[in-house]
């Protein structure tokens, strides 16, 4: 029997980039965005074209360069703003608007001064404006987790009724627990969705570090779509991490018999690309992707590695791209070390680009104390800003 498969719904470019310190540039956004192509994952989120006309810009130029991946670009119910999504995904291959409004009594009350009646009028409009620019709707009831369930099955009902393709349950504000979470996304299976072909999303904050366990639990309980982000990034204490979710389904198929189109192996590439674009990497104990994550110090560990790496390696670090190569990389380097370290993190390079990534490496380690493949990144993304993962 195959693996029913989960879709990988990336919103490091929205949900990420609209945090402190993760701002990037056009040009940063259009290679990330390759990257995530390359990785599998199937939907983008581009980032919320009314906020700003440098998202509106980057939503657009995501829409024309990936062909194979869908875009999608978030908008609140207000007629502006989904004129504005639906314009910068006019060129899209695979075009997704993805319309949200809060459900929340405290939401309601304090910020948007709306009853409940009216916010179910306001889904109803929006959502079926929005499939007038896109087949595919995305329709998410923000702080869906402290809502009241009746209530919000009655607000998902009518983005259903009106044309939603795509029902999402954000835990805003990272509160729920693996098991009311399951409970949650099992209510609205049975009660909203029944047989009908919509698939169920989970959008996970980790305020109390639950995101990944909560999106795991969501999985289980016949969520298809999980929202995640590189490294984690996002609002406040983050999102869920694409990588975790990822690998949470190969290590432990036998508990999570789904598959992702995530190719496992360009995980650490990507956590570094995003890396060497923003202004914090992952935290050392970062799980997958963090520099200890295959690291073994004590003496039992390392004895026990060392007999098989099974011991206390529940993966391998290749299997997600983690460079195995133990050369430091310092000024006293040759290019054949630093060719090998490009080779282990996917650059190919050619003799031009040896010359000129060899001297600004040189460069770069005169000043700098430690190089971390970050800054490799860094340095051939300024020269070759494809090189990475063909
Ligand atoms: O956290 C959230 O509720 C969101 C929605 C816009 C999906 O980011
Ligand atoms: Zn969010």
């Amino acid at each position: 029997m195959t693996a029913e498969k989960i879709a990988i719904f990336d919103t490091t470019l929205r949900d990420g980039e609209q945090s402190p310190g993760c701002s990037m540039f056009l040009n940063e956004k259009i290679e990330l965005a390759r990257q995530l192509e390359n990785l599998g994952v199937n939907i983008i989120e581009a980032g919320f074209p009314i906020a700003s006309d440098g998202d509106f810009e980057a939503v657009k130029a995501i829409a024309a360069e990936c062909r194979n991946t869908t875009v999608a670009g978030l908008c609140r119910t207000t007629e502006a703003d989904i004129v504005r999504a639906g314009q910068a995904l006019k060129n899209a291959a695979n075009p997704r608007i993805h319309t949200f409004i809060a459900t929340s009594d405290i939401h309601l009350e304090f910020k948007l001064k709306k009853s409940r009646h009216e916010v179910l009028q306001m889904t109803r409009r929006a959502v079926s404006m929005a499939r007038e620019y896109a087949d595919e709707v995305e329709f998410s009831a923000e702080d869906a987790t402290r809502s009241d369930l009746s209530y919000l099955c009655e607000v998902f009902a009518a983005a259903v009724d009106a044309g939603a393709t795509v029902l999402n349950i954000p835990d805003t504000v990272g509160y729920t627990t693996p098991t009311e979470f399951a409970g949650l996304v099992t209510r609205v299976r049975e009660t909203v969705v029944g047989d009908r072909d919509i698939v169920i999303s989970v959008h996970c904050h980790n305020d109390l570090g639950l995101a990944v366990a909560n999106s795991l639990a969501a999985i289980e309980a016949g969520a298809r779509q999980v929202e995640c982000t590189v490294n984690g990034i996002g609002e406040r204490a983050g999102n869920a991490a694409l990588e975790e979710i990822a690998m949470a389904c190969v290590v432990r198929s036998d508990r999570f018999p789904f598959r992702t189109d995530i190719r496992t192996e360009l995980l650490y590439p990507t956590s570094q690309l995003l890396s060497s674009m923003i202004s914090f990497g992952p935290q050392p104990n970062k799980a997958i992707v963090g520099r200890n994550a295959f690291a073994h110090e004590a003496g039992i560990h390392q004895h026990g590695v060392l007999s098989n790496p099974l011991c206390y390696e529940i993966m391998t670090p290749e299997s997600v791209g983690v460079p195995t190569n133990e050369i430091v990389l310092g000024k006293h380097s040759g290019r054949h070390a630093l060719v090998a370290r490009y080779e282990e993190l996917g650059f190919r390079l050619d003799a031009d680009a040896v010359a000129e990534i060899y001297s600004r490496f040189i460069a770069l380690a005169d000043r700098k104390k430690n190089i971390y493949d970050q800054d490799l990144i860094a340095i051939a993304g300024n020269t070759y800003p494809v090189a990475i993962a063909a």
